[in-house]
């Protein structure tokens, strides 16, 4: 007797494994789209790099370009107070200011200038939560969220050890929300942990010394159902933002390689 083989996945899943479905959006780095199709909509993707690097940019841009897009994009900052990230932004793009006088995103103040309980400037998880939830509660339409930054989040926490509990709630009411959403992160870890295996999407922003010319590099590190082999790839940063192109042979990433 031929015996029947158990189907171990449903319908449905299986049809959602097919890649013709998933929802590809353009994360705003230009170029990137020679490399790969685009990140799935919804999806959680982890910018970590040295400071200086473009992760707050690269946020932006995702923010700027989902705003043209006609989505609505709600951008928590916990590093840099709103008044620099707008003033980035209005350097970059000259129809910036437009769209903040227009209310085209929200931006959350948990920045060190932003009112909190205590005087100095410290948060616990609920007072976090609570700031978060108000404002996704209050724009449902919310397609694109920007956490920048984890790292400064973590330090901004009374007991940090509640960091994980509060990035497990962030994430889990963007997934909820099925909004894409970028986080960034300080540094490249030795160790990955928690937050590299949690999130669908890991990008690594670094730089390359080479003789005296020191190169920004830009690496998508883990990319769940995006068919991509790890590479390096030049990250330029330029006066309309950033692009990143296939890496100069003269540029061969010798040092960084070693970091992956
Ligand atoms: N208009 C521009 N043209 C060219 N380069 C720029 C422009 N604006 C910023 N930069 C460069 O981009 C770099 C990256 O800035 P960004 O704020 O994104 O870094 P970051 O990784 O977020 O740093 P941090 O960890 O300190 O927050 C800046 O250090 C600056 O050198
Ligand atoms: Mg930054």
């Amino acid at each position: 007797m031929v015996r029947k083989k158990k189907q171990v996945f449903d319908e449905g899943y299986l049809k959602a494994l097919n890649s013709k479905n998933i929802e590809w959006i353009d994360i705003g780095v230009k170029g990137l789209i020679d490399f790969i199709p685009g990140l799935p909509k919804g999806d959680a993707i982890l910018v970590r790099g040295e400071p200086g690097t473009g992760k707050t940019i690269l946020a932006l841009q995702f923010m700027y370009t989902g705003i043209k897009n006609g989505e609505t994009v709600v951008y928590i900052t916990t590093e840099e107070t709103p008044e620099t990230i707008i003033r980035t932004g209005a350097e970059l793009w000259s129809d910036f200011p437009q769209m903040l006088q227009d209310k085209k995103f929200v931006i959350v103040n948990l920045s060190i200038n932003a009112s909190y309980a205590s005087e100095f400037s410290l948060i616990n998880k609920g007072e976090v939560m609570a700031i978060v939830l108000k404002v996704l509660d209050a724009t449902p339409d919310v397609s694109r969220i920007v956490i920048d930054s984890l790292s400064a989040l973590e330090r901004r926490l009374v007991d940090p050890s509640e960091f994980r509990e509060v990035f497990m709630k962030l994430l889990l009411e963007t997934k909820k929300r099925g909004a894409t959403t970028i986080l960034t992160a300080e540094g490249i870890p030795k160790r990955p942990d928690i937050p590299e295996y949690l999130v669908d999407h890991l990008i690594y922003l670094d730089y390359q010394k080479h003789d005296v010319i020191w190169t920004r590099v830009f690496v998508l590190r883990k990319s769940r159902s995006v068919p991509l082999q790890p590479r390096i790839l030049k990250l330029n940063i330029e006066t309309q933002g950033l692009w990143v192109e296939e890496i100069p042979i003269s540029l061969k990433p010798v040092w960084f390689a070693s970091k992956l």
